[in-house]
């Protein structure tokens, strides 16, 4: 969604906004969604490409960090690999997928299926709907490991690395590649979904890949993955009570483990982004502004089933009704990170770094003032949408 906040004197004219409903959305007036960031950028008509989804285009900056500050990730690495790889779980302690589905090679294999598709029988679509979402999101994974290895100074060189952050780039991959493999398979044996139109929709994702404008900087790409992982954390929390509120405890179960996974990876994020504080105060506040200026882009802000040029804020809009991952957890998130970092009380920046200081923390309660009047206006414009992911029935936005 896409309201412009020149209002709020943001940096950009056209601030690309996430958590704030669309008033002035161009694209999609009657739309009001939780998330994305449309504008900053200019927005390239749908080609319509076999393999080109709808894009949008900004001014894509590149290595931005100074050269010489490659060395404070390069001292890090003893630091890292004691305080950060011990975050990631040892593979025979880990959850599989196949721990919450059921067994292909048992007795009891149809049996299970149909207890499982009776559970999701009484789940509604619009639940399934936010819940394909997020498994999309997880399954557009190569990007992600990609955005991270685009970072200067924690790259993975090789692809082997052995260097801590190298180690805990793949590890994480590793743990994440779950993720979509159990909510994959979990929808496939619901049975509710059009499995060829999601599978066409993550096809197109990893196509169009994403540039969150973290300019190859492990600055703005660790404060952008600490946003992230929790923002995922908070979203996979609310699929999992909802499902326990409709009565699928299996359902629940496998949210709220990926739920604990991301939490345990956005301990990880934050750590680092704490310890680059203690370091380089200066250089961490003005990053994390940055940041904010630029709006936190959700990673699968480029979705696109082949049909609807609008699926993400459609799909969002409807995480945004359920609550599954709303306006004001973006401004929650953003709350939580000021104080993990202590932000406010940061002392000893420069004035560059003083403004940012200022700039952050009167940010929250701005985000949610605009959040509260586009609420206002989202509930006047509600509009009805086909969703090509359950077969195109038709759900209020
Ligand atoms: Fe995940
Ligand atoms: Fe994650």
């Amino acid at each position: 969604m896409a309201i412009e906040l020149n209002a709020l004197h943001f940096e950009s004219k056209k601030c690309p906004s996430f958590g704030l409903p669309a008033a002035a959305n161009r694209r999609s007036p009657k739309v009001f969604m939780a998330s994305t960031l449309r504008s900053s950028s200019r927005e390239v008509d749908n080609l319509k490409k076999p393999f080109s989804p709808p894009r949008e285009v900004h001014i894509q900056v590149t290595h931005s960090m100074p050269h010489k500050k490659i060395e404070i990730f390069k001292s890090m690495e003893d630091w890292a690999e004691k305080n950060i790889l011990v975050h990631l779980k040892p593979v025979e302690k880990c959850w599989q997928p196949q721990d919450f589905l059921p067994d292909p090679a048992s007795e009891g294999f149809e049996e299970q299926v149909k207890e499982l598709r009776n559970r999701a029988r009484e789940i509604p679509d619009d639940y399934y709907v936010v819940l394909v979402g997020d498994m999309i999101t997880e399954e557009a994974l190569p990007t992600y490991q990609t955005m991270l290895n685009t970072l200067d100074g924690v790259r993975d060189e090789t692809g082997a690395s052995l260097t801590s952050w190298a180690v805990w780039t793949r590890a994480w991959t590793a743990e994440e590649n779950r993720h979509g493999d159990l909510l994959n398979k979990y929808l496939y044996l619901s049975g509710r979904v059009d499995m060829k139109q999601i599978e066409r929709t993550i096809q197109y994702l990893i196509g169009s890949g994403m540039d969150p404008r973290t300019e190859n900087n492990p600055y703005l790409g660790f404060i952008y993955t600490s946003f992230q992982e929790r923002a995922t954390f908070i979203s996979h929390g609310n699929t999992a009570r909802l499902a326990k509120d409709h009565g699928d405890i299996t359902l629940a179960q496998i949210c709220g483990t990926i739920a604990a996974d991301e939490k345990r990876h956005e301990t990880a994020y934050t750590k680092i982004v704490e310890k680059l504080f203690e370091i380089d105060p200066d250089g961490t506040i003005l990053a994390f502004a940055d940041m904010m200026r630029k709006k936190i882009s959700m990673p699968a802000h480029l979705m696109y089933d082949g049909r609807d040029d609008y699926l993400f804020e459609h799909f969002s809009a409807i995480a945004q009704r359920l609550g599954v991952y709303t306006a004001k957890d973006y401004a929650d998130i953003l709350e939580f990170l000021v104080a993990r970092w202590n932000v406010e009380k940061l002392t000893g920046l420069s004035g560059e770094g003083q403004k940012a200081q200022h700039f952050i923390c009167g940010l929250a309660p701005r985000i949610r003032k605009l959040e509260e009047r586009a609420q206002g206006r989202a509930k006047e414009a509600a509009q009805k949408v086909p969703f090509s992911w359950i077969f195109d029935r038709e759900l209020m936005l």
